[in-house]
């Protein structure tokens, strides 16, 4: 009998819960509809890399006219390091509780990392989090650039674009992916995959994971290749495009590269300043802001 009880009593709770976080406006009025858009990156402290976010900025605001847009970025160490010259930057957690107190009812988080990978999932719980919390009406994230199937295909068209026009296909494009100890470290060889249906000579490696650049050399040599454009497939041409892919080290790729015998071009440009990557994240706010109607 007293089991019985329980049931009932907790929905009691949890809905007397809801009613109060959901009139978080105060004195029992429902607080007036004030969408806004949170966008999250890893953060760099380069300027090269500034370009990307200013392009992104530009476009969500072109595809969301009158919605506030905010910004936050991941890395501990990125936002330290800008606060020395000055610039604030706030972790998610924080922009998050800002935008609260500016009185938004629901918050569009939009992920700016390439895959679902570690960032993307601390994200994650970050929103839930708030979600939890019960103090915005909705919090919602949305997928990083490479998701859907349909994200893989739009990617892979994006990268064909990119590529210089000058380029022969006897000569290589070689993109370098970040790559993660996450399971979502798959993702890059399946976009390898399908950039070669097209392509055959374009590979992607990564710094952190797999594919390695030695396998991607060992594949470049087995096709006698003499020539390779090496590409960032970051959303910025930061530290690991400057130094890791193009950088004069024995270690970095152009090095290892024109070691073997194949020439290097480096081009320091990262995905989101080309407009039809940029593009795919944009339209990925669309998931969180329909279910804002
Ligand atoms: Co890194």
């Amino acid at each position: 009998m007293r089991k019985k009880l329980i049931i009932p009593i907790l929905a009691i709770i949890f809905f007397v819960g809801l009613c109060a976080s959901t009139m978080a406006g105060g004195h029992g009025h429902k607080a007036p509809k004030k969408v806004g858009i949170l966008l999250v990156a890893f953060g760099s402290s380069e300027p090269s890399a500034q370009v990307s976010f200013e392009n992104i900025d530009k476009q969500t605001r072109a595809a969301y006219p009158g919605i506030p847009i905010r910004w936050a970025y991941t890395s501990h160490i990125i936002r330290k390091k800008l606060a020395k010259q000055g610039k604030h930057l706030e972790s998610p957690e924080v922009a998050l509780a800002k935008m609260q107190d500016e009185g938004f009812t629901h918050v569009a988080v939009q992920s700016l990392h390439t895959i679902g990978g570690a960032e993307y999932h601390d994200l994650r719980r970050t929103v839930g989090a708030f979600k939890m919390m019960g103090e915005f009406q909705r919090v919602i994230l949305g997928y990083p650039l490479l998701a859907a199937q349909e994200d893989m295909q739009r990617a892979v068209n994006a990268i064909l674009k990119s590529i210089p026009s000058d380029r022969r296909k006897t000569e290589a494009v070689v993109l370098m992916g970040h790559g993660t100890h996450h399971p979502s470290n798959a993702f890059y060889a399946a976009l390898m995959f399908q950039l070669q249906l097209k392509d055959p000579n374009i590979f992607l490696g990564t710094v952190e994971g797999y594919p390695e650049v030695d396998l991607i050399k060992e594949l470049l040599l087995e096709k006698k290749i003499k020539k390779a454009y090496l590409m960032p497939f970051m959303s910025v041409a930061g530290d690991h495009a400057k130094n890791d892919m193009a950088g004069d080290e024995d270690d970095s790729w152009k090095s290892i590269l024109t070691q073997a015998g194949i020439q290097c071009v480096p081009i320091l440009k990262g995905t989101a300043e080309y407009d039809d990557f940029v593009a795919i994240w944009v339209d990925h706010i669309r998931g969180p802001l329909g279910h804002f109607e």
